[in-house]
């Protein structure tokens, strides 16, 4: 299979230096803040991007390593099949996180409700409109039954510690 590689549009700073105990999610990170760089060659692309008070980043997990396709998720003490999770460890390790944005400076973005670590690669940003995606009937899967509550739940060593 062809190898895809991507080139980083820019960079995310969090107050988040350690994997260890860091929120899961944005909804555990409510209010905190951060600021996205995006490289310059890339501001004509932010135009009009202000007019919405949400954003899709999707990211480069880059202090993960390696994955398992069966993982026992940060919510829950079962084990779940790596795609129906948000482990950070996986074969493209992307992540995707909706987080407010609060002001755009030019090339900064001004966010909140960071999940991400310092320093993260910033792989792409998109509005995050409600309407384009939401359907009456969402299941919720295994997280129905989950343990965890998501706003309480902070990373641990159990993704952490070693590439699997
Ligand atoms: C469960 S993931 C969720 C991220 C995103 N909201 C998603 O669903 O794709 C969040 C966890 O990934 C890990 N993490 C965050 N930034 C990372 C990075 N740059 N490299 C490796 N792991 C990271 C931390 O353990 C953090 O608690």
């Amino acid at each position: 299979m062809a190898t895809i590689s991507f080139t980083p549009i820019g960079i995310i700073h969090t107050p988040y230096t350690l994997l260890e105990d860091m929120p899961i999610q944005p909804t555990g990170a409510l209010g905190v803040p951060g600021w996205v760089e995006v490289y310059p060659e890339f501001i004509e692309g932010l135009t009009d991007l202000e007019g919405f008070s949400h954003i899709y980043l999707l990211f480069h997990f880059h202090k993960s390593e390696g994955f398992r396709l069966s993982v026992v998720p940060f919510l829950d003490t079962r084990p779940h099949g790596l795609f129906a999770t948000r482990a950070p460890k996986r074969p493209n390790p992307i992540g995707l996180s909706v987080v407010k944005l609060v002001r755009r400076e030019g090339q900064i973005l001004y966010i909140e409700n960071v999940d991400m670590l310092d320093g993260t690669p910033l792989l792409d940003i998109k509005p995050f409109v409600p309407g384009f995606e939401q359907d009456a009937e969402i299941r919720r899967g295994w997280l129905e039954n989950a343990n965890g509550r998501v706003d309480d739940a902070r990373s641990d060593s159990r993704f952490l510690d070693k590439p699997d």
